[in-house]
């Protein structure tokens, strides 16, 4: 019989949604809508969230600039773009369904910027064959974030904000019932019981030094997830985007928006050379132009010309920037040069790019309208994630849901840029659709189990229990620095081996740290009930990275420099088990069907 003695304060909802991004946004805005009684639970302030890193645009196949554009091609250079490692069908729902998520969310009040007759403006970004990014100048996240939180507090959605979820729990089915956490401002815990859970946590970015992502991005819902014996795939696939900044160094990996290369912005080496044009891979050279003539003459006439380098996928611009730097071709902070003031007047930057003009003008001393910016890679997404299925989100474990940057699946090896905004609408409203549907079905209370909630909670606080153990930041600190040296952007089987090496001692040393003072306002305790979740998704990384011998990606094998193609045609599934086993097992792909097949034979239009 499970133990229900427990004490803590406990709310109970139909659907609750972890995570306040724009997933997490939209799930919540459609179970509440489908007249759920739902709860969005936040481990920062609403509205803060690592959406509004998204700064260049969200694609989607309106053809309000290119009438040629439909789902068709958004579809293919999606897959082409993850290297065909994507699950088809998201990444067809995602082509399908985006413009009509994006007219939506004008509908309820995102200013998006205008062609000159008054439609939505779309802009170029890397790897989509057209301009296809709908933008609000570079704050679209910004603008998307502000949007469906306004929706969202007209629709009495409960949101509770800084509450840190710690454990998923199930009831005795096996479909979870509960999440433990607590106030951040209090240190006091808390506990959500809900018919139906959706996960939307965002990245695990915070395990590298060098990042885009702020310190919400701690991998908790990927590790609540595995934690819950969720199928986690594809979890070496991290992307590193070309562009953040490199100096001075205290931002370092702060984002430089791909609108600004959509925008016409070019890389230079230290020589002063359009580097780009040395790295043009196999697969991309029939649509890459092979002079600089022909890639300016892209931005007039994308039918007639091929687009310029500086707009492959990311994974292809990141990889070519490293070895420009480690030919010693780099600038002075280890970086190169990207530079829109050739090509763009300083109104035009100013008006398009307010955000960059701003960033570097403020942090760095650079005016972006007349110097050329450093730049170089910078961990920026998570393709990997926990497995769902295509058309609810429904994760492996029932009662559990999953949509945005913790689900894997829909951007295969490598995600194009623009594609998580639109990502995020289109599966957090599928996610919460389902939600609800399987929270109507799910008559009985969750059954709660008050001993295992009580385990969450003594974990939680051991390390107020220990005397002299490590800080939580020197843990932290030594974590990042590893994953970046060990399970960076070029990655060799020695090295990955010793990172895991490694990841067992910070283990151990992580059962041993304390933390002093007192629960409320605690940011060293806050950090220390962080650091499980990223230390069990690097884990999950660096044994995908291992276990995945080849390039393909996001994930470089300097080893395995090549795809391989029977490789090409599995995930890697993950698992963890009730005595915190890790297992991988390679899975056949889904079967992509026939006319889906067709489109890469000949370019559609
Ligand atoms: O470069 C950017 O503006 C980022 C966009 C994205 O990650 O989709």
């Amino acid at each position: 019989m499970p133990d229900n003695s427990h004490d803590i304060e406990t709310h109970d909802y139909d659907v609750v949604v972890i995570g306040a991004g724009g997933a997490g946004l939209r799930a919540a805005i459609e179970a509440r809508e489908l007249g759920q009684r739902t709860a969005l639970v936040c481990k920062s302030l609403l509205g803060k969230a690592h959406t509004v890193m998204a700064e260049g645009g969200a694609a989607a196949a309106m053809g309000n600039v290119w009438s040629e554009d439909n789902w068709k091609v958004h579809f293919r250079d999606t897959m082409r773009g993850g290297k065909m490692l994507n699950n088809w069908r998201m990444a067809q729902l995602h082509a399908q369904e985006s413009p009509d998520r994006i007219y939506e969310l004008e509908r309820w009040g995102a200013l998006f910027d205008r062609t000159k007759d008054g439609r939505i403006l779309q802009r170029d970004f890397g790897g989509h064959r057209y301009a296809r990014l709908a933008h609000v100048g570079d704050r679209t996240g910004l603008e998307l974030i502000r949007t469906l939180q306004q929706r969202a507090i007209t629709l009495d959605i409960d949101v509770f904000m800084e509450c840190k979820i710690l454990r998923l729990l199930k009831d005795a089915e096996g479909a979870v019932s509960t999440a433990v956490g607590y106030w951040r401002p209090t240190g006091e815990m808390v506990s959500f019981t809900a018919r139906a859970f959706v996960l939307a946590t965002g990245s695990i970015g915070k395990s590298w030094l060098y990042t885009s992502n702020s310190w919400e991005s701690t991998g908790d819902g990927h590790a609540m997830a595995a934690w819950a014996g969720a199928d986690m795939i594809d979890m070496e696939c991290v992307q590193f985007h070309p562009t953040g900044m490199v100096w001075p160094l205290s931002v370092r990996g702060i984002l430089v928006t791909e609108g600004v290369r959509g925008d016409g912005g070019v890389l230079r080496n230290s020589e002063g050379r359009r580097f780009m044009f040395d790295y043009i891979p196999p697969m991309f050279a029939a649509e890459t132009a092979d002079s600089e003539e022909e890639g300016d003459r892209w931005y007039d006439d994308h039918l007639n010309n091929r687009r310029p380098p500086e707009l492959l996928p990311r994974d292809e611009v990141a990889r070519s920037i490293n070895s420009e730097v480690k030919a010693g071709r780099g600038g002075p902070h280890g970086g190169v040069f990207l530079d829109i003031a050739t090509r763009r007047s300083a109104d035009e930057i100013r008006r398009r790019l307010p955000s960059m003009y701003h960033q570097f003008k403020e942090l760095a001393g650079v005016d972006i309208t007349a110097q050329p910016m450093e730049v170089g890679p910078t961990c920026h997404y998570m393709m990997g994630g926990v497995r769902v299925d295509a058309e609810t989100e429904q994760t492996t474990v029932p009662g559990l849901f999953a949509a945005g940057e913790v689900a894997g699946g829909m951007h295969g090896a490598n995600r194009l840029g623009g594609n998580s905004l639109s990502d995020l609408l289109v599966f957090g409203r599928r996610a919460g659709m389902a939600a609800a549907q399987f929270a109507q079905g799910r008559t009985r209370a969750p059954a709660v189990d008050g001993a295992e909630v009580a385990a969450v909670v003594a974990e939680a606080e051991a390390p107020f229990g220990r005397d002299g153990g490590e800080s939580p930041y020197d843990l932290q600190s030594a974590i990042q620095q590893m994953m970046q040296q060990l399970v960076g952007i070029i990655r060799t089987e020695d090295e990955l081996r010793r990172a895991l090496g490694e990841l067992d001692s910070l283990s151990e040393r992580a059962q041993k740290m304390s933390v002093s003072g007192g629960r409320a306002y605690n940011p060293g305790w806050n950090l220390a009930t962080d650091l499980p979740s990223m230390l069990t998704t690097s884990r999950l990384v660096a044994k995908g990275a291992l276990e995945r011998r080849e390039s393909r990606g996001g994930h470089t094998r300097e080893d395995y420099p090549k795809p391989d193609p029977e490789l090409g045609k599995v995930n890697l599934v993950q698992r963890i088990d009730g005595d915190g086993n890790y297992t991988l097992e390679p899975e056949p792909l889904l079967e992509m069907p026939a006319e889906l097949k067709e489109l890469f034979e000949e370019e559609p239009h």
